[in-house]
């Protein structure tokens, strides 16, 4: 069944490489040899690294899905299963909320010293580095993300994360509060309780962090509904928790589908918080869930179309490679991803010519293969999806300067595409394509662009390239965004706080305040029988 939907949507994928062929476009043909992929595609390199955990993980044991069914997870580079994992639904739901209740009701976690939850974080952190490869191959395997990207970059990330929130759980305190009266008058910041988190597929291990790693250092307890398309690596983490010593039913981490397993935890009545990564259609729909349900504080980080603005006093080079990296990071999948790339008209011309031919040098193949720079599409369905906006720019008035079909014959690649003379009102000026697939636009001053570059829905972030102080600090209090980077994008240090104005979200994830989300505040007021000064 699932191969057969499988194959009848890869046939219809070849439409896109039909209609780049039937001529409209130039020049797409002659270029499409210059991608180094082929060789690469074809011989793939077998992953270092067994699939030992398929189950739930439900406290402190692995275990079989309620209903025993399990589903399939892909490897992107061929499409092919890699293992089938337990499927859940609300039972598995209700199992997990059922353990993390009791774990959060009767300890110890949450009774524990903040300094031994602490240590027990820093002990994972230390796993983490212990187990790097493997972690890192799993989730180049599951995910398609650069071998190097995962091995060297995000999986330091996870344990500075963690270390990070490590540091928090012993420095959680409340106030004493001035008073009018003779009241002695405090604040206590206790846990929420159980909270239920949803995470995405683009940043499965990160995701995992910046949800598990706040809930905890606060003394929460957790169920996790990882993504449907990577359910591996956050199986093996939590398994790692568990070996650095966190007690049984404080993390849960069950598999399975949005519409079943997620939606049963967003409407949980014995839920007390919700976390969701995705996007903002299915953020609005968890919303709903809680508010109809006991209405569970809810934390979003949506979508984004997030510009990224190169000045006119820029240097063009350097700004090329930025607004590429901006775009085609992770594959084109960053819900931050500059993906209107807003060009001064003094140096447009010359920005678009270099763009196209960056995206031309782009490395695309095996994500395991050393010096691949991007790797396949994480599955069918966005594979679909970023070749149907393709041929949306194509069938609009934008231009084509490269790129613009699928790459190779097996698995999810997409060549790295370029569009210029991009306008606001066009398809892939607007949606989140989530693909590598970069529009090029033309402005000619800084209110001008402001505007444009507000008219969204979205606010999650934004690229300021220029070398005027002013010019930044005008642009960086203009946009209406959770976060500017200026001269630099994707820094994603533990401190630095990450959300969205608009449709883009609710709350902040990482930094001082993404504690708030897994806290409540409690007041104790005690009278002062004597006067409180002699
Ligand atoms: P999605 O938002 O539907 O899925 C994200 C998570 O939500 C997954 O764990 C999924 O199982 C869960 N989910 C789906 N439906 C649910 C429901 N009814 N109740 C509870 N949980 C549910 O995103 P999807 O379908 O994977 O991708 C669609 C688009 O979303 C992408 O093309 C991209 O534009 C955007 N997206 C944005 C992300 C971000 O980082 N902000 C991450 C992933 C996707
Ligand atoms: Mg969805």
């Amino acid at each position: 069944m699932a191969a057969r939907r499988l194959s009848s949507l890869l046939a219809r994928s070849l439409s896109a490489s039909r209609l780049l062929s039937s001529g409209r476009n130039h020049g797409v043909g002659s270029s499409i040899s210059r991608y180094s992929t082929a060789a690469a595609v074809e011989e793939l390199i077998s992953p270092p690294v067994q699939i030992s955990y398929t189950q739930h993980l439900i406290n402190g044991h692995f275990v079989d899905a309620a209903s025993g069914r399990t589903f399939p997870t892909y490897d992107p580079r061929t499409g092919d299963v890699l293992a089938h994992v337990a499927e859940g639904n609300a039972e598995d739901i209700d199992r997990a909320v059922a353990a993390a209740r009791k774990a959060f009701d009767e300890g110890p976690w949450p009774k524990m010293t903040p300094y031994e939850r602490s240590r027990i974080l820093l002990r994972f952190a230390d796993l983490v580095e212990k187990h790097n490869d493997e972690l890192a191959a799993l989730e180049t395997w599951n995910c398609g993300k650069p071998y190097e990207q995962s091995a060297k970059s995000e999986l330091p990330m996870l344990a500075r994360l963690f270390r990070y929130y490590a540091g928090w759980a012993d420095k959680i305190h409340g106030m004493t509060v001035p008073a009018d009266g003779n009241h002695h008058v405090q604040t206590l910041h206790e846990p929420i309780g159980v909270a239920g988190q949803i995470i995405p597929w683009n940043f499965p291990l990160i995701m995992f962090a910046w949800k598990v790693g706040p809930a905890l250092a606060c003394g929460n307890t957790i169920v996790l509904k990882t993504a449907e398309q990577t359910p591996l690596t956050a199986l093996y983490a939590a398994k790692l928790f568990h070996e650095a010593g966190l007690p049984p039913g404080v993390l849960n981490v069950v598999s399975g589908y949005g519409p079943t397993a997620g939606a049963a935890l967003a409407s949980h009545m014995n839920v007390d918080k919700l976390a969701f990564t995705g996007s903002t259609e299915t953020g609005k729909v968890v919303l709903e869930l809680a508010a109809r349900s006991n209405l569970k504080p809810v934390t979003l980080e949506l979508g984004g179309k997030s510009p990224f603005i190169v000045c006119e006093d820029a240097d063009v080079d350097k700004a090329v490679e930025l607004a590429h990296f901006a775009l085609f990071f992770n594959q084109g999948q960053c819900c931050c991803a500059g993906s209107r790339t807003y060009v001064h008209e003094r140096v447009y011309d010359e920005f678009v010519e270099k763009a196209k031919a960056r995206a031309l040098k782009r490395s695309v193949g095996d994500p395991f293969k050393k010096g691949i720079e991007q790797g396949p599409q994480i599955d069918v369905e966005q594979f679909q999806k970023v070749l149907r906006y393709i041929r949306a720019g194509i069938d609009s008035d934008a231009t084509l300067e490269c790129g613009g079909d699928r790459l190779g014959s097996k698995g999810f690649f997409v060549q790295p595409t370029v569009f210029s003379n991009v306008q606001d009102d066009m398809l892939i000026a607007k949606d989140e394509i989530f693909g590598p697939v970069q529009s090029i636009l033309k402005f000619k001053d800084l209110g001008e662009v402001v505007r444009r570059a507000n008219t969204t829905r979205y606010g999650l972030a934004a690229g300021v390239f220029t070398k005027s102080i002013d010019v930044a600090n005008t642009l960086s209090r203009a946009l209406r965004v959770g976060t500017v980077w200026i001269n630099c994008f994707d820094v994603f240090d533990a401190a630095i706080p990450f959300g969205g104005y608009k449709m883009s979200g609710i709350g902040r994830e990482k930094g001082i305040y993404s504690l708030n989300n897994y806290l409540q505040v409690k007041a104790v007021v005690t009278p002062l029988k004597n006067p409180a000064w002699l």
